[in-house]
């Protein structure tokens, strides 16, 4: 039997499962409600026209697109790797400092892949709980990285799916006390006010991961891209597998990034209605709505069919498990009409 050769930790794996509902109100994966821009589709259709362009294989370093993250950031090209996604690049930085059995800590929740991607990677998560309202229990971070000599800490910031960040000042608090390589996952970086970026200098055991799939509205391509000090990127490169990005995909991502002034208009338009959203949803009875730094919004509700019941109106939102009697929804926000969708509907339902 197959089944029998299948590593003993993966016996009982389930791989990573989404939902795939392109066509609805579709509220679950933290999606930019945004096409490309007229800018760099044209820019995209004039590239396509020449034949040429697709048949080589990539450059397996994708230089121009880091030329243009580290023009961005400020920093030297030997700061920046690029990954199909960030996921690729979660999977990597595991690759090249877990060894069998290594312990990797996280605070929880939180996004479920890292557990995962240590697991396929010979691993053990660790997880800390974060405290009741989400605030993360730094001195119980750091006390857990050293009693259980970690290889690997990972912070989300801003936290899927809490939606709340983790300020520079605790992060900094934690690096001066944790050695191991420490990941801080800004995939909702762009929501937010703070960024650990430039700060990597200071912290040469930090890397910060981005991702063009929330902000950039580029999901469907898989671009995301890690910067820090040269001697941890380096190490990630040990296990980046060749010519990972496609040539589209390279090229794309440069053009979205330098068309900086659409950018800021789409995130700051995200921002107004994140927060519109926030006041109409404190409005409804019975629910607890948290506040967010990202392009998504976490309540609870006593209503555990309640996500079932917004999809029967063909609105999807992700939806948790809670404390018993407790159910968690993630809510992307999209845009004006969607959200007023949602809203029209959560009145309906919730009373
Ligand atoms: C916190 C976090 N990190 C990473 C990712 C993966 O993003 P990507 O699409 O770049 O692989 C996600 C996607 O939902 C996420 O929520």
């Amino acid at each position: 039997m197959i089944r029998d050769y299948i590593r003993k930790e993966l016996q009982a794996f389930k791989p990573y499962h989404a939902a795939f509902r392109p066509q609805k109100i579709k509220l679950d994966a933290n999606e930019s409600p945004f096409a490309l821009s007229e800018n760099v589709k044209n820019k995209l259709i004039q590239w396509i026209s020449n034949e040429e362009n697709i048949k080589l294989y990539p450059d397996t370093d994708s230089t121009e697109l880091r030329e243009a993250i580290a023009s961005f950031w400020n920093v030297d090209v030997e700061n920046v790797i690029c990954g199909v996604g960030s996921d690729q690049l979660i999977d990597c930085i595991m690759k090249v400092f877990l060894e069998p059995g290594d312990r990797v800590v996280m605070p929880t929740p939180s996004f479920s892949m890292y557990g995962s991607t240590a697991i396929l990677n010979h691993g053990v998560p660790i997880e800390v709980k974060l405290n009741e309202n989400y605030t993360y229990p730094i001195d119980e971070i750091i006390k857990t990285c050293n009693l259980q000599n970690s290889k690997l800490l990972i912070l989300c910031s801003p936290n899927n799916p809490t939606g709340n960040r983790l300020p520079n000042e605790q992060i900094e608090e934690i690096a001066q006390n944790v050695k191991c390589p420490i990941l801080i996952d800004e995939a909702y970086g762009e929501f937010s006010d703070e960024t650990m970026i430039p700060l990597i200098g200071k912290y040469s055991h930090i890397v910060v991961f981005r991702t063009f799939s929330k902000a950039y509205g580029l999901a469907g391509l898989r671009v995301g891209y890690g910067i820090g000090a040269k001697e941890i990127i380096d190490a990630i490169y040990l296990t980046k597998p060749p010519y990972n990005l496609s040539v589209l995909s390279q090229k794309i991502a440069t053009w979205v990034l330098q068309d900086e002034k659409v950018n800021q208009e789409r995130i700051e338009y995200l921002k107004t209605e994140r927060e519109n959203l926030i006041q109409e949803l404190r409005k409804l009875p019975n629910i607890r709505v948290f506040d967010s730094d990202a392009n998504f919004i976490l309540i609870e509700t006593q209503d555990l069919e309640l996500s079932e019941k917004l999809e029967a109106r063909e609105i999807f939102v992700r939806s948790f498990a809670a404390s018993e009697g407790a159910l968690l929804l993630r809510i992307t926000v999209g845009n004006k009409e969607q959200n007023k969708i949602l809203l029209d509907a959560l009145k309906v339902l919730i009373q």
